[in-house]
């Protein structure tokens, strides 16, 4: 059979080992033929292709990235985008696509399998917040470089006796900062799913630091908002003013700097911030993420033999399956709120104010 491939969206560790594993079994295992559209769904777009055969994956399982790079390109953005990639993969032979992304990767794949194309999807996000699956390769690496990053930052914050506040990704949801906020041991952790009260914040330090402690770690996720309220005015993610992708994503950024500014001021204790951002995304894959990436590679290329399109492959507890694509778009999936609840077993309680008789 021939087969295309793409990886499109924000890259991660383990799109190589996904790519080597669906590549690997289909050639040794079922003598198929891949094409590798390059940078996501423009390399369909622009017929940009390259042929991934067993030479060009040798020696790319620990390697981070993608070989087929990536791209943020929507083709239903554009006039006839959607037909126009249909010819491209028609000419190109294409029997049926893997496509490895997130959910607007998935959101143009159910596009495709509409117009009739035979594809299947493997869930990638750094944020780990796709419906449908339980866990998306890529995250366990960048919760043990933030960890490591906590990790780091912590014995300067006690070297100096500072507060530090540690920006993680995070856009909808708060999968890496709760993990490796809880990883390394952080003393107030914010989340997009939990607005916060920024003078709670503020309290928390100040009990933290009268109970003797002399330093803080703050780790927060890039898309956590203040809870609306007269003093600050807040209420929405913080956003650079670079405008939207074509997904219609603000990019966001910012959020560390305004809370370490708010923090010294309202503590009177010297705050720095550390925005971790692409560091996070970038290197080798952890073990743990290079074995979940071979068996989504293996699951998708299997589910194609099966003839069996327009889903995805997901970890359902220690099972991989297979899910309609339409379950995985149009929504995130927030942090397990038990989770949430050991990060605030781990950290003082806010004393309540005895109630006025
Ligand atoms: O969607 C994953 C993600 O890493 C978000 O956490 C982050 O906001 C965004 O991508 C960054 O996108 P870009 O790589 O386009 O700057």
């Amino acid at each position: 059979m021939r087969i295309g491939i793409l990886t499109g969206g924000g890259d991660c560790p383990g799109l190589n080992a996904v790519i080597r594993a669906v590549v690997r079994k289909g050639i040794m295992h079922y003598d198929d033929q891949f094409v590798g559209f390059m940078e996501g769904w423009r390399g369909v777009f622009e017929n940009k292709t390259m042929e991934v055969n067993m030479d060009a994956i040798a020696g790319i399982l620990p390697r981070g990235g993608t070989i087929l790079r990536t791209s943020r390109t929507n083709p239903a953005k554009r006039e006839g985008g959607l037909q126009r990639c249909m010819e491209n993969l028609r000419t190109n032979g294409v029997e049926a696509l893997i496509a490895i992304g997130g959910d607007d990767t998935m959101s143009v794949a159910q596009r495709m399998y509409e117009l009739g194309l035979k594809v299947v999807g493997v869930p990638k996000t750094i944020d780990n917040d796709l419906m449908g699956t339980d866990f998306c390769f890529g995250f366990d690496t960048a919760v043990n470089t933030a960890t490591e990053a906590i990790d780091r930052v912590h014995t300067t914050a006690e070297a100096h006796q500072r507060v530090i506040v540690v920006e993680v990704m995070g856009r909808d949801s708060g999968w890496i900062a709760v993990y490796s906020g809880i990883a390394g041991g952080a003393d107030v952790i914010l989340i997009p799913e939990r607005p916060f009260d920024i003078e709670e914040v503020a309290e928390r330090i100040r009990m933290r630091h009268a109970r003797g402690r002399y330093f803080s770690i703050v780790v927060v996720a890039e898309g956590a908002k203040f809870a609306t309220d007269a003093a600050t005015a807040h209420g929405a993610p913080v956003v650079t003013d670079m405008g939207k992708d074509e997904f219609g994503h603000v990019r966001l950024g910012g959020i560390g700097q305004i809370l370490a500014h708010e923090l010294e001021r309202r503590t009177g204790l010297e705050t720095r911030n550390v925005v971790l951002g692409h560091i996070q995304r970038g290197g080798s894959p952890s073990a743990f993420d290079r074995v979940l990436a071979s068996r989504y590679g293996i699951g998708a290329i299997d589910q194609v033999h099966k003839a069996e399109f327009g889903v995805m492959v997901a970890l359902r507890g220690t099972d991989i399956v297979t899910i309609p694509l339409v379950d995985a778009i149009h929504k995130t999936r927030p942090v397990d709120p038990e989770l949430v609840e050991v990060a605030m077993g781990l950290i003082d309680p806010i004393p309540t104010a005895p109630a006025n008789k």
